[in-house]
């Protein structure tokens, strides 16, 4: 098989993978996280403030829709679908890795009809690091006109990488290219891991390099390991795979290790609106979600609707509940933290 071609048909067994097999490994610790609950919320359940700024963006909402696809004439409706709904509620979302549409430009179509169905939503394209280190600033610029960008993210998953039979082994010269891209590249760019997690030291290498925010991508929620497992042909691949499903930092422990450092987007097992409010309280710009809206996509814009709905009522719900009447009250909220995720951060 051709290579563009091979990129192409991955992506469509990844999305298969995804809605049919169980691809959701251990937890990403918002169950040791618990808001403190205000008996006394002193304000209106119906006039709670969802807006928010994100690199100098008006947001509906501080829900993120992920990255996840594109690559392949049948995931052009998956995106439109998203396209729709993050215009119609006015929430940021990424487009999966680009790098299949920069190999063969007919495949354009399944990541641009995300800008033509939403012309004023706050977009991201996607490029790995390992095709930035490749290809420079040649490939982002071509990424970001693709889809009329607002910012770019550089995915970071080198745990799929290391037990996917045609994966790039050679990690060597990523953060440089990072660097060299923000350097002078005018469109903002976001770094961000697939389900691995970001420690404080990457963080900082991260921000060193120049990087306008981070999306932590955090362990417990999609694993790599374990769509990889599913992917596998070969018995040994699959059971490299087994044995790295426990992989990664839970995202509640990359999110209080990376808060405050700079603009930040917790994802990997965000589940619902209380999990975007507990992440918002430890710290986060906007929770993100992937695999919680997919099969909602695949099934039809009134299943992603009712979806997206239902989680921005229980964020309101959870506000609510802790007496924060806006975005930047909840960023103010005191959480407890217990359990494993606690114990980590102590060590
Ligand atoms: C089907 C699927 C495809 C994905 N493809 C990409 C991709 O192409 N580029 C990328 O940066 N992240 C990709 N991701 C990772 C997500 O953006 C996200 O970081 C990860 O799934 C963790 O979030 P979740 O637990 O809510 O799924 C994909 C996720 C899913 C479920």
């Amino acid at each position: 098989m051709k290579e563009s071609t091979q990129t192409s048909s991955r992506k469509l067994d990844h999305l298969r993978i995804c809605c049919d097999k169980q691809v959701e490994v251990g937890s990403a610790g918002f169950e040791d996280v618990r808001l403190v609950h205000a008996a006394l919320p002193e304000c209106d359940l119906d006039a709670i403030r969802l807006e928010t700024r994100f690199l100098g963006a008006r947001l509906a909402a501080p829900l993120f829709i992920a990255a996840m696809t594109g690559g392949h004439p049948a995931t052009t409706e998956v995106n439109r679908r998203l396209a729709r709904v993050s215009e119609r509620f006015g929430l940021a979302m990424g487009v999966g890795s680009q790098r299949a549409a920069l190999e063969h430009p007919d495949l354009a179509e399944s990541f641009s009809v995300v800008r033509d169905e939403a012309p004023h939503a706050f977009i991201c394209a996607n490029l790995g690091a390992v095709q930035l280190r490749e290809h420079g600033a040649e490939w982002a610029e071509r990424a970001v006109e693709m889809i009329d960008a607002d910012a770019l993210c550089v995915h970071l998953n080198f745990l799929q990488e290391a037990i996917q039979p045609e994966g790039d082994h050679d990690a060597r010269g990523c953060l440089a290219a990072i660097a060299d891209l923000c350097e002078d590249f005018k469109t903002p760019v976001i770094v961000k891991e697939t389900g691995a997690g970001i420690s404080k030291e990457t963080a900082g290498l991260i921000w060193g390099a120049g990087a306008a925010a981070i999306d932590l991508g955090g362990f417990g929620g999609t694993s790599w390991a374990a769509v990889e497992v599913e992917r596998a042909e070969e018995e040994h691949l699959r059971a490299l795979g087994k044995t790295f499903l426990d992989w990664g930092i839970p995202t509640a422990v990359s999110l209080c290790e990376v808060a405050g450092s700079g603009p930040v987007i917790a994802t990997g097992g965000v589940r619902n609106g209380i999990d975007i409010a507990k992440a918002l309280a430890l710290g986060a710009d906007l929770g993100g979600m992937a695999l919680p809206l997919l099969k909602p996509a695949m099934d039809g814009e009134e299943a992603l609707t009712a979806v997206v709905s239902m989680i921005l009522q229980e964020l309101r719900a959870a506000m609510f509940l802790t007496g924060a009447g806006s975005v930047a009250d909840l960023r103010k909220t005191r959480a407890y933290i217990t359990g494993t995720t606690r114990q980590m951060l102590e060590e």
